[in-house]
């Protein structure tokens, strides 16, 4: 989705500064990019470009843009097709004040009207251009920069990060309401940002704004509310290293993440599993014995939840898994229920409009994410971390894994049940993960099965959010048609889709009931001659049906599903290589999705 950079008091570079910047949040997903700067004494140079980051370094070549501050700014267009004119920042009539802005202006319409009425012109299709016209305007009556931007802010309904700068004046100005904005506060110069990595290589000490902020950054930084009183807000530290958000000589974020999954899982695990003992501590949040768990969350993060629901449930605990967009109009949380918001980032919108609801209706609730700080962790009466570390590509590979281990611990210790076998499992799982990611011949699978029109993906119990995130991550990275199911259901209608030529992935580990099933499943499609590749530890007789077998070792089941989706993420990883797909940025998609 859109990002946010701004800094002032870089003498060695303001346009370096922003344009790098920008380049770190590319991973958000964007579709135009742009820049303002100003400084003492001097008007606003402004360069703006639909596409990449390197269609706005060709449109700055040749040019000066000078400045000791500036804004700059990755669209995800949301009013307005993506073009030079629709890109941010936008301008005022006159040009002195350039605005960035994520989220969306839900009152933008009146305004624009109202603005229009009074004699101002309009250049783009979006929401965000109200905005500096309302600046000018309260401009006009001469008060200061910053109490007219305060004014025009005053007048805005619906969610927003916003960064402003006026022309001659060596402040950025900043405001957030639902849409996550984090100072940097470096030794000689200040930053902003809607997230972190934009100025990581600069500072590790960060303030993260709260909804209705107001940021000041000139020499100094001050934040205030809306009604102009000093709010003190501490002063962060990251825990992750700039080099972590690089590829380390992996040719896409996603391969390195999916590489990085041991570690990941070390990271989640540590001080968390007593090795000897087989006992979890979660700290107090292990206190927490609900009567019941609702899991509100999206894409991958919803798969999560379909997994930890089964977790929940198979230790008596009554636990349901919600689309968060679908949430309002689900089953009402009652008595001490808990609603656990699962979101990576901590930033998706709906996932904090469900936790938002779940609040509204009394419930306690608890956001499991990957981002300190974030809008989830913050709101939320608990915040459980998975600490995977920096997850940069679009499609989420090692914090789902990290998800899936966290929510075990967090079953385990919330609602009881037998730890004994699932600690072994899970403290063996990174060394686990390592030796499928050594030992995978999925990029074989993948070249035998490139040209594919569709790809199946389908498996039992906690296996079948295995086939879901199976299908969701073919889908999003290769731009082919995949499809995940409940093993027992495809015989229900999506068997008609099965031909030779529509390779079937079964996920199938140990020689139980759901194993025993969903082999009979995969007889089903072999009769149809589809292909089928096994993803198994071979305790079943799966593999006599299976034209290809990616291995897994022998594990819990719990930890089997962790193991055989990374065998899924690679296969979609080498597929979508061989197609020479854009794999760390998906057309269309984001890696934060902060809208409705
Ligand atoms: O940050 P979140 O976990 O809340 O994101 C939710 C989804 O947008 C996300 O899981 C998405 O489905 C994945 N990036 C797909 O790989």
């Amino acid at each position: 989705m859109c990002g946010i950079i701004g800094c002032v008091g870089r003498d060695d570079g303001t346009l370096e500064t922003l344009v790098h910047g920008l380049s770190k949040l590319e991973y958000r997903g964007y579709d135009s990019a742009g820049v303002a700067l100003t400084g003492p004494g001097t008007g606003l140079d402004i360069c703006k470009r639909a596409g990449e980051i390197d269609d706005l370094r060709d449109g700055l070549a040749g040019r000066t843009l000078s400045g000791t501050v500036g804004v700059g700014h990755t669209r995800w267009s949301t009013h307005g097709p993506p073009t030079d004119e629709n890109a941010h920042p936008h301008m005022d009539c006159a040009g002195n004040v350039a605005v960035v802005h994520n989220g969306i202006i839900e009152n933008y319409q009146p305004l624009r009207d109202e603005l229009t009425r009074a004699g101002h012109t309009f250049t783009s299709d979006t929401d965000t251009e109200v905005v500096p016209h309302l600046i000018e305007d309260a401009l006009e009556g001469g008060p200061d920069p910053e109490e007219a931007v305060r004014t025009a802010i005053s007048r805005l309904d619906g969610s927003y990060a916003i960064a402003a700068v006026v022309a001659g004046h060596e402040v950025v100005f900043a405001a957030r309401n639902d849409s996550p904005l984090v100072l940097g506060i470096g030794d000689d110069a200040l930053y902003l940002a809607s997230d972190v990595p934009a100025f990581r290589d600069y500072t590790d000490r960060v303030i993260y704004l709260d909804d209705g902020e107001f940021a000041r950054l000139d020499g100094a930084w001050t934040v205030t509310d809306a009604e102009g009183t000093v709010v003190e807000k501490p002063v962060d530290t990251v825990d992750w290293d700039p080099e972590e958000t690089g590829k380390s000589g992996y040719d896409h974020y996603m391969l390195k993440e999916i590489h990085e999954q041991p570690r990941a899982l070390r990271q989640c695990l540590r001080g968390r599993v007593d090795e000897l003992g087989g006992a979890v501590d979660i700290g107090d949040l292990g206190d927490l014995s609900p009567t019941g768990v609702q899991f509100v969350a999206c894409g991958t993060s919803y798969h999560a939840g379909l997994y930890a629901a089964g977790l929940f449930r198979a230790a008596g605990v009554p636990a349901q898994a919600f689309l968060a967009s679908e949430y309002a109009s689900g089953v009402p949380p009652t008595g001490d229920a808990l609603v656990v918001g699962i979101t990576q980032s901590g930033e998706t919108a709906d996932t904090l409009s469900a936790l938002r609801e779940a609040r509204r209706r009394g419930a306690r609730t608890m956001a499991v994410t990957n981002t300190v700080g974030s809008t989830a962790a913050r709101e939320c009466d608990h915040a459980f971390y998975i600490r995977a570390g920096p997850e940069i590509g679009v499609a989420a590979t090692k914090t789902f894994a990290s998800q899936l281990a966290a929510l075990n611990l967090l079953a385990l210790a919330t609602a009881g049940g037998d730890a004994r076998d699932i600690v072994p499992a899970l403290r063996d799982l990174p060394g686990d993960v390592q030796a499928v990611l050594d030992d995978s011949t999925a990029p074989a699978v993948a070249e035998t099965y490139e040209d594919a029109p569709a790809y199946f993906f389908i498996g039992r119990g906690l296996h079948y959010p295995v086939a879901l995130e199976g299908a969701l991550k073919m889908k999003e990275i290769t731009y082919k048609h995949a499809e995940g199911f409940a093993a027992g259901e495809l015989k229900h209608g999506p068997l008609a889709l099965v031909t030779e030529n529509t390779p079937v992935f079964a996920v199938v580990t140990g020689d139980g009931e759901l194993a025993r099933k969903t082999v009979g499943n995969v007889k089903e499609v072999e009769a149809r001659n589809a292909p089928v590749v096994a993803v198994t530890d071979g305790a079943s007789d799966v593999e006599r049906y299976a034209d290809h077998v990616l291995e897994i070792p022998e594990t819990h089941p719990r930890a089997a599903s962790v193991l055989a989706n990374v065998q899924l993420q690679l296969v979609s990883y080498h597929v979508a290589a061989r197609l020479g797909r854009s794999i760390d940025k998906p057309r269309n998609l984001a890696k934060s999705v902060t809208v409705e």
